[in-house]
């Protein structure tokens, strides 16, 4: 099913290099998040004023909305070397004492999927945030003691498409703890703009703005369909990109009005037709549109109900009055008021 889901914002099998193509470099490159960027900015001028490295931080949100990119322009904004790891990689405390000790002045460390270090590289992790420097321990059993190398001062930037489960010590630990949104239509216009003049696509502006509306909100997506609407314009017309041929494209492709694909119309329609409309547990709901529960939350539920399609409720998923009428199903009528109530003002 992943193989043929072209939305969710998680990367594709061999996607990463087409990725990496149309990755923004630097800051005038990445496009939208104006807040975000604006304080970026400041800690970028204030760490080059003192001539001192970026304080750490720790990039938040949904797949495919530039957490990557970002550690990448801070490391190109500073003029140093990005140097990229992630979370599972780093098995053993010693693989990152590994990675620690290989850091030149001033390199960004780029630790992606950060909530999943566990915890005695992240014990390694802290006294290097903090500090810059290592505790090792040298000898066994009794003779056994700590002695500490200093390490040089490097930015960490870490990660993750789940805040929540970054451990709270952790956390603390960065200086500056950023949330990445999903975009505006107009910023997405741009960004499918950009890619296309990279890939040499001829589009006009009715053409971006249909892919950009379609995009989930998210820049990885929009890339993604830019690439299908230019598969289907090749085969089908002469390559350029209209209103139209973006039209009939995204159609072929099964991506609705709204942007919504398969997974998540399988999702609402989970929730409406086999649980009632909800309230539905997430484990039990992934179960049965057969994605694991993970990948629900991260990547296909933010954007429901970020649409105001899905809503979380203390007993589980519901789906909205929007949800039915864009799937095209009755609503159920609304709950009967109970009788007597204080409400009822009689
Ligand atoms: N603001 C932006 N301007 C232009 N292009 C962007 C922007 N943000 C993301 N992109 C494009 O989207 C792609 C995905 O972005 P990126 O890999 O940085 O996302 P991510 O948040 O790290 O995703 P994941 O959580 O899956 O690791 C990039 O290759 C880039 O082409
Ligand atoms: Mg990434």
């Amino acid at each position: 099913m992943r193989e043929e889901n072209l939305l969710a914002g998680a990367p594709l099998p061999g996607e990463a290099g087409v990725d990496a193509g149309l990755r923004p470099r630097r800051m005038r490159d990445f496009i939208g998040q104006a807040a975000l960027k604006g304080r970026l900015e400041i800690l970028i001028q204030a760490a080059q004023a003192r001539d001192e490295p970026i304080d750490h931080v720790l990039f938040s949100g949904p797949p495919g909305l530039g957490k990557t990119s970002l550690a990448g322009i801070l490391a190109g904004e500073m003029e140093v070397t990005l140097r990229v790891t992630s979370g599972p990689a780093l098995e053993r405390p010693g693989d990152l004492a590994a990675v620690l000790t290989n850091l030149e002045p001033g390199d960004v460390l780029f630790v992606d999927e950060i909530h999943r270090l566990s915890r005695p590289v992240e014990e390694v992790l802290y006294p290097a945030m903090e500090d810059f420097a290592l505790d090792i321990v040298v000898g066994k059993g009794p003779a056994a003691r700590s002695i500490r190398l200093d390490l040089p001062r490097f930015t960490l930037v870490g990660a993750t498409t789940r805040v929540g489960r970054v451990a709270p010590p952790l956390r603390d630990r960065f200086g500056y703890v950023a949330r990445l949104d999903y975009y505006q239509s107009g910023d997405l216009a741009a960004i499918v703009k950009r890619s296309s003049s990279i890939l040499d696509v001829v589009i006009d502006a009715e053409g971006a703005e249909v892919i950009a509306r379609r995009s989930r909100g998210t820049p990885r997506v929009a890339n993604r369909l830019l690439r299908r609407v230019r598969d289907f314009a090749t085969v089908r017309g002469d390559g350029t990109v209209d209103a139209t041929v973006a039209d009939e494209a995204l159609g072929v492709f099964e991506v609705d009005r709204r942007g919504l694909d398969k997974v998540d119309r399988f999702i609402l329609e989970a929730v409406i037709h086999k649980f009632g409309g909800g309230p539905v547990g997430l484990s039990t709901l992934a179960i049965a549109v057969g994605e694991d529960p993970e990948t629900v939350e991260d990547a296909y539920e933010p954007f429901l109900l970020m649409e105001g399609l899905l809503q979380r409720t203390p007993r589980g998923r519901m789906a909205t009055t929007n949800a039915y009428t864009h799937l095209g199903v009755e609503p159920p009528p609304p709950p009967a008021r109970p009788q007597g109530s204080l409400l009822d003002g009689a």
